[in-house]
């Protein structure tokens, strides 16, 4: 195990009825920017209850944050935000209105000199940015509990991550209820997105990390074990309950710790949203058992652990590491996340070569734990994907 330093300053409130607790968190008198989507909340009851949470402060309402948020959408809700002089940014809803959150609140509090645009990518230092709580509806991303960001700006065809402690939310709340007005495609995207993070930081060689491996087993169970109830009964509430604090756990910071990390299969999807529009857990359905096949050698024996401890697998290590990348590709089709480019009519070639230029153009030419894919590894994964 490396050597690491851990620290999450976030707040969770976890449970049926915590959003009340908002009103610990922020103090009566606030000035709150409550940026939200396209208006699930609305439809759900999370609004009101968050509005109630919120009597006595001042609230200046931003809608309309869209699924990988959109740069522009985001500098209006900066400019709304300086016109009416907020001090706290409280986002409610799925990863796309919580990243945007943190992009917001980071922004308000940046220099006017300088270009917000160079947040993403962090091309220029973050010293601060005004408070951010969240409210999770969508558990998929882990951001309402990390200091990571995802913005897109689709005129330039980037997709593009931000980290920085300044914007890990004071707190958040995560009531699992929220899950039961959730559209079938968007639960089958956060089992996997949830699902996926795990793999990225696990899935790669033996590094004597045990305690590590077994949190990471232990959330890549339990999304298994949840999936299936979820499918027939979506209000069962310690599914629910479970499923929402795996997506949290996947992603909060412990499992990476000590470790050299993967994350290739993100890279690669994140051009494939850019690229085709494609769902971010979509992406990831199609790029993780393909990568897995074309770095086979080098993850053979953490497949066949993972295809031991997770599938309850047996044989020798080849057969059982196969078997594994086979029982994942059946567990996201399982949950309704299709993997193959084909299924979505996408043209694999084109993809391919779509995504190694966009690989190039981002200099994003090392990736994987052992930093060996090049852009060109990454064309024939794509191709893999067919
Ligand atoms: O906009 P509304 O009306 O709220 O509808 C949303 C949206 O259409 C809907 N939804 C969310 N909660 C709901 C609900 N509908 C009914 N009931 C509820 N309770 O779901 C749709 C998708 O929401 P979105 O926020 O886009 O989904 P998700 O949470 O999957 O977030 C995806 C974004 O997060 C980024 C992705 O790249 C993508 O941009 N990521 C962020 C990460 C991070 N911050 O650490 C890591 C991830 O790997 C990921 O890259
Ligand atoms: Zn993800």
């Amino acid at each position: 195990m490396k050597n690491f330093s851990f620290h999450n300053p976030n707040r969770i409130h976890f449970g049926q009825g915590q959003i009340a607790q908002i009103g610990t968190e922020i103090a009566a008198g606030s000035r709150v920017l409550l940026v939200y989507g396209g208006g699930s909340i609305k439809r759900n009851g999370v609004y009101d209850q968050v509005i109630a949470a919120l009597a006595g402060r001042t609230v200046v309402e931003f809608a309309g944050v869209g699924a990988n948020p959109e740069f522009d959408t985001l500098m209006r809700a900066v400019a709304l935000g300086k016109e009416k002089q907020v001090d706290w940014v409280l986002g409610v809803g799925g990863g796309s209105v919580l990243d945007g959150s943190k992009f917001i609140a980071a922004a308000l509090a940046l220099d006017p000199a300088i270009d917000p645009w160079l947040i993403v990518g962090n091309k220029t230092p973050l010293h601060s940015a005004l408070p951010i709580g969240c409210v999770l509806t969508l558990p998929a991303t882990g951001s309402e509990s990390n200091f990571t960001g995802v913005i897109t700006r689709r005129e330039t065809q980037d997709k593009l991550s931000f980290k920085n402690p300044a914007v890990f939310p004071r707190f958040c709340v995560m009531d699992p209820t929220v899950i039961s007005s959730l559209p079938p495609r968007q639960l089958g995207n956060g089992l996997v997105d949830a699902f996926v993070h795990t793999t990225e930081q696990y899935l790669t060689f033996p590094q004597e990390a045990r305690v590590q491996d077994r949190l990471a087993e232990g959330i890549l169970s339990t999304l298994t074990e949840v999936a299936p109830v979820l499918l027939k009964d979506q209000a069962d509430y310690d599914a629910q309950a479970n499923f929402m604090w795996s997506a949290n756990q996947a992603m909060f910071g412990l499992v990476p710790l000590g470790q050299t990390l993967d994350w290739a299969t993100h890279a690669i999807g994140h051009e494939l949203t850019v690229l085709y529009g494609l769902d971010h857990a979509q992406t990831l359905a199609v790029t993780l058992p393909s990568l897995w096949r074309y770095t086979f050698d080098a993850k053979r024996a953490k497949l066949a652990q993972y295809g031991r401890r997770v599938w309850n697998l047996n044989g020798d290590d080849e057969a059982v590491a196969h078997a594994a990348i086979d029982a994942t590709r059946a567990y996201f089709e399982s949950v309704g996340v299709k993997t193959r480019l084909t299924d979505y009519g996408i043209d694999a070639e084109a993809a391919a070569a779509g995504v190694e230029a966009q690989l190039i153009r981002h200099k994003r030419i090392a990736l994987g734990e052992h930093a060996d894919l090049t852009p060109a590894d990454c064309r024939a994964i794509v191709l893999g994907a067919a």
